[in-house]
């Protein structure tokens, strides 16, 4: 499969690397409207061809899939065009600015039989792998919270508050883990420095009592990125920065029993073992774009599709309304 990627900025040479050593793939040419991002691609890939113009990837006859590795705000138009001329997509996060773009290219590449993938990189790591299999298997039980923090000093952005930049990855793990979606949403947050809110809380309501909470934040001293997920038997910490045990299972709960006869509430604590799975040690980006080639080749729908992404966007439509009324319950 021959590659183009476009934008080489932060997030692309990850990108960019991956597909160049990738089985199945073939980096064709990067494109970047930056000079300085151009000379970086070209020294690191002198075979490959690097232009300031995306539109000459996307119309070249030579390439199958595009990589659009740009802000959100460009998403919509590179994606769109990409598909017009006949190329598979694969996407970063979040997959467009707003609902509408979104479903728009996810009806455009069912008319033309083209995947369409969005880059919910988490999915493909050893951790939620492993929270998905505890999860399924029952070891936590019926679930009860999400709550993550995930908080670090800058990359600010300038087209997007820190929710739309740091949201989508709990959002699409919650997605895929929960496997429903949230019936309403509480945002809150605030800007000091340049308009957009750089932290920010989300509160998401899911069905079944499950509720989840994201701490968010570009001004945290430290980086921070700890989510803890209570199950009725058991609950885990996941712990993302830790180098080994990323993923430790408590077996511990409480229990409420009525006694018979009485109105009183008897509450017994359980406090039993604690044990850190063994995880997958790969990189998620690479197994990510090795399944995006995959699902092509076998004509595969991806679990982070255009409706995976579009699922994200509109929990980060309904925050964002949330976030203008100063924390209203937005229903979805
Ligand atoms: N999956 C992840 O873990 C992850 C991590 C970081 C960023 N991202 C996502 O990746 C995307 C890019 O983020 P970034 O931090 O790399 O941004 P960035 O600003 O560092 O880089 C974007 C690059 O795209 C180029 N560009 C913009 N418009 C272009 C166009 N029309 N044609 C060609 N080049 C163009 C810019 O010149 C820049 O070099 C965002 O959607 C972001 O949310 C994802």
């Amino acid at each position: 499969m021959n590659f183009g990627v476009i934008g080489y900025g932060y997030w692309g040479p990850n990108i960019v690397r991956n597909l160049a050593s990738l089985e199945g793939s073939h980096l064709v040419a990067i494109a970047d409207v930056n000079t300085s991002a151009r000379i970086r691609a070209q020294k690191a890939y002198p075979g490959v061809n690097v232009t300031p113009n995306a539109s000459e990837l996307i119309s070249s006859p030579g390439i199958d899939a595009i990589a659009v590795v740009t802000p959100v705000w460009t998403h919509y138009d590179l994606v769109k065009a990409a598909l017009e001329n006949g190329k598979h997509v694969f996407v970063e996060k979040p997959f467009t600015s707003n609902s509408a773009q979104g479903e728009e290219l996810i009806n455009l590449a069912q008319q033309k039989n083209l995947t369409i993938m969005v880059d919910h990189t988490f999915l493909f790591t050893g951790a939620v792998k492993k929270i998905s299999q505890l999860l399924n298997e029952g070891t936590l039980g019926n679930l009860y919270y999400y709550d993550s923090t995930r908080v670090n000093l800058g990359l600010f952005q300038h087209d997007i508050n820190v929710l739309w930049d740091l949201a989508p990855h709990d959002l699409s793990i919650m997605d895929y883990l929960i496997k429903t979606s949230p019936e309403a949403i509480v945002a809150t947050g605030q800007s000091h420095l340049n308009g957009c809110e750089d932290v920010a809380y989300m509160t998401l309501y899911f069905p079944e009592k499950v509720i989840a909470h994201i701490n968010v934040n570009w001004l945290s001293p430290v980086k921070v990125r700890t989510t803890l997920i209570g199950g009725e038997k058991r609950m885990l910490v996941w712990n993302d920065l830790e180098a080994d045990e990323k993923v430790k299972v408590y077996d511990k709960g409480v229990n409420i029993t009525n006694r018979e006869g009485l109105y009183e509430l008897l509450v017994n604590y359980r406090s039993g073992d604690m044990w850190a799975p063994q995880l997958e040690q790969v990189e998620a980006l690479r197994q990510e774009l090795t399944y995006f080639v995959d699902c092509i080749s076998n004509g595969q729908k991806p679990l982070n599709d255009g409706c995976a992404g579009l699922r994200v966007v509109k929990m980060l439509e309904a925050a964002t309304e949330s976030l203008s009324e100063k924390g209203s319950l937005v229903y979805l």
